[in-house]
Formats: C-alpha cells, sequence, structure tokens
C-alpha cells in the first residue's frame, strides 16, 4: 500500500530549529521525527512512501534515503511549494500514484499511533470519496474543526476560524482518499489547500470523519515538540526508543555528562557533552552540544553543534539555533530565540 506523506513546508512556527534542520527529519529524542511516523505507516501495512517535499528537501533526502526496514522511499520535490492538495495533483500527473484503490494521505508533522487500519476499513465501508482523521483536542484555535453527522459524514469543515467551536473534535492530518477526488477537485500547476478548497467542496459529497481517541499530537510548534518529547520519554506515547535512566532522560552514545545533573525528562544527543555541577533539566539537547561547568539548561531547546559556555543559564521556554554561542556566565531569557550562528554576550 502507497502512502503520501505531506512533509514540504517551511516549519516557521519552529523556527530557529528549522532555519537549518526541517522538520520532517528534525530529532525528536533522538530520532528524525519522521521515522516515527513511517513506523507507524509501516505497521498499518504501507510499503511504499512518497514524500512530498520542497523546503530543505535535500536534507530529509540525506537523512532517510530510499528505504526504511523494507519500506520503499520515493520523492515528489516541488519547485514552488504546491499547500497540503497540490501535490497529491503532481503525483498524479507524473504517474506516481496508484491508478485503483484508495488513497492515504499524511501531514508529517504529526505523532500517532491510532489505528489506521480501521480507518481504511471504514473508508470501504461508509463507500465515502474522502475520509478525515478526527481526534479531539481541549483547545482547537489552531486546528481545522470538523462536526459530523451520526452517520459519519462531515457536516463542515472550518478551517482554523475564531470564535467558539460546535465540537473539539479535529482534523488530525491522515485522509483515504479516492482517485476521483484528486481528479476531479484538485487542479494543476498552483497550490492548492485541501483543508480550505477540496474538503468544503467535498461536503455533503461523501466526505466522512473516522474519530479515534489514541494519542494524537502535532509537533509543529516548540510547546507540543516539547510536549511530544516528554511523552516519549514517559511511555505515554509508546515508542522503540532506548530505554530512559531512572529520571526519564535519554542520553545518547558517546555523551560525556560526569558530574552534571540531568534530568527528569531531558534528552542529551550524541557527541554532547555537559560539564560538573551543570544542570539540565527538561531539556532537550540535539547532537553535538557542548554544555560548560556550572551552567544550567531548563525546559529548553538546544540545536546542533551549540555551546553554553560555564555558570551561563538557558531558561524555560529558550530555543537556542544550531551552532550559536552563549558566552560565559551569558543568559538566554525565557522565551528567547537565538538564530543559528548567534552569539549572546
Ligand atoms: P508552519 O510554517 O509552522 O505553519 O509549518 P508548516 O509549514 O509545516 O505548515 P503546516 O504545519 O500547516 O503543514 C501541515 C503539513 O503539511 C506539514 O507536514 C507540512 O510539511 C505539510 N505542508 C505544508 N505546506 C506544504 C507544501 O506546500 N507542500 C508539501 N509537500 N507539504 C506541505
Amino acid at each position: 500500500m502507497e502512502a503520501v506523506v505531506l512533509a514540504g513546508g517551511e516549519g516557521t512556527r519552529l523556527r530557529p530549529l528549522t532555519l537549518t534542520t526541517p522538520k520532517p527529519v528534525m530529532p525528536l529524542a533522538g530520532r528524525p521525527f519522521l521515522t516515527f511516523m513511517l513506523d507507524w505507516l509501516a505497521r498499518h501495512g504501507v510499503d511504499d512512501a512518497l514524500l512530498a517535499l520542497g523546503y530543505k528537501s535535500e536534507a530529509v533526502h540525506a537523512v532517510l534515503g530510499e528505504e526504511r526496514h523494507g519500506m520503499r522511499l520515493r520523492y515528489l520535490i516541488e519547485e514552488e511549494p504546491l499547500g497540503t492538495a497540490g501535490p497529491l495533483r503532481l503525483a498524479a500527473d507524473e504517474g506516481l500514484l496508484a491508478e485503483s484503490g484508495p488513497i492515504l494521505v499524511v501531514n508529517g508533522d504529526c505523532l500517532t499511533d491510532f489505528d489506521l487500519t480501521a480507518q481504511l476499513r471504514q473508508h470501504e465501508a461508509t463507500g465515502a470519496r474522502g475520509t478525515i482523521a478526527l481526534t479531539a483536542v481541549d483547545d482547537t484555535a489552531s486546528y481545522g474543526v470538523v462536526p459530523t453527522r451520526e452517520s459519519g459524514e462531515v457536516e463542515e469543515f472550518l478551517e482554523k476560524q475564531p470564535g467558539p467551536a460546535p465540537t473539539n473534535r479535529i482534523n488530525a492530518g491522515t485522509y483515504v482518499l479516492d482517485r476521483s477526488v484528486v481528479d476531479d477537485l484538485i487542479p494543476s500547476g498552483r497550490a492548492v489547500s485541501i483543508e480550505r478548497e477540496v474538503f468544503p467542496e467535498l461536503v455533503g459529497g461523501g466526505l466522512y470523519g473516522y474519530k479515534f481517541d489514541a494519542y494524537w499530537i502535532d509537533i509543529g510548534t516548540p510547546e507540543r515538540y516539547m510536549e511530544a518529547t516528554f511523552d516519549l520519554l514517559t511511555g505515554h506515547a509508546q515508542s522503540e526508543l532506548p530505554p530512559r535512566d531512572e529520571t526519564d532522560s535519554l542520553i545518547y552514545d558517546a555523551s560525556i555528562t560526569g558530574g552534571a545533573r540531568i534530568g527528569p525528562l531531558s534528552v542529551v544527543g550524541r557527541h554532547c557533552s555537559v560539564g560538573s555541577g551543570s544542570v539540565v533539566e527538561r531539556a532537550v539537547l540535539h547532537d553535538d552540544v557542548r554544555v560548560g561547568r556550572d551552567a544550567s539548561v531548563v525546559e529548553a531547546i538546544i540545536a546542533e553543534g551549540a555551546r553554553v559556555e560555564d555558570e551561563a543559564r538557558v531558561e524555560p521556554g529558550a530555543i537556542i539555533g544550531a551552532g550559536a554561542t552563549v558566552a560565559a556566565g551569558g543568559v538566554v531569557e525565557s522565551g528567547a530565540r537565538i538564530g543559528p550562528g548567534e552569539h549572546v554576550g
């Protein structure tokens, strides 16, 4: 079975991290993010994934290659961003979509383990033209809200609209579509939004919701990236990560942390060093990060190759871009964003 993975967005909300590493291969608990998603797809029978990419596509290709655990990985590269539906049209035009059978489409920024097989089954049982996976969230503001009828048919598709929502069920970014949806509703040659153009058009014409209550999170903001990290570390989100220590932290190979206090809920990537007397708490260090002595990094993300010198402090919510440096005794205040290569005195 084939799946199209939409992974060409710029990931602006995750800047400065995405200025150097595109979201699909951003380390999440030390693993390129998309590998979690590809493994989930494989568990549901997908053996061929077409990755629709644009922004920093070479970096994604370089990390993921042509194959993962027997799953074929193919690449569709957009010269201009084609939005969340345009890539399907391009894939069809280039003969990359199967001619028959339903098309599985996933947003490439969700961590989930819901029962995709059941969604496919429901799609067939109802004879739908499109079936959208729906999850329940507390705050619907940044999602597409999708009320459904008792039959499962979608009543309305309300993309990121202000005001009170009629339901807390939102678009979880996984769709099963009939080939006719691509052929009839997605024009060629321009960016098309599946949420704003295709789904509203399909309401009343065979668009159904598939409700699930399993784990689901989209990692598109720093807050949710951290939440997903903590969920993986505690095992609240299932994964095949290496075992965590007694503080629910994960320290990868070839990192030196003797004399430092790491944890709880922290990730230390490969080839990092954290000096004695330093504290890393509820924080994420990507690979090759160096933290000096008596420094503290709390509830922050530090990208690859960055340095935090002796006695410096990185406060909650801060993000330090790749290769940036924080001078000895320097303070990166709560919520600050330090760009790649920048120097904080
Ligand atoms: P923000 O800039 O932070 O909103 O992130 P984003 O660019 O990833 O946008 P968003 O989270 O809304 O996108 C949802 C999914 O669609 C992500 O997996 C994106 O990679 C993907 N996506 C968004 N726009 C495009 C596009 O033009 N082409 C492709 N192939 N994928 C896209």
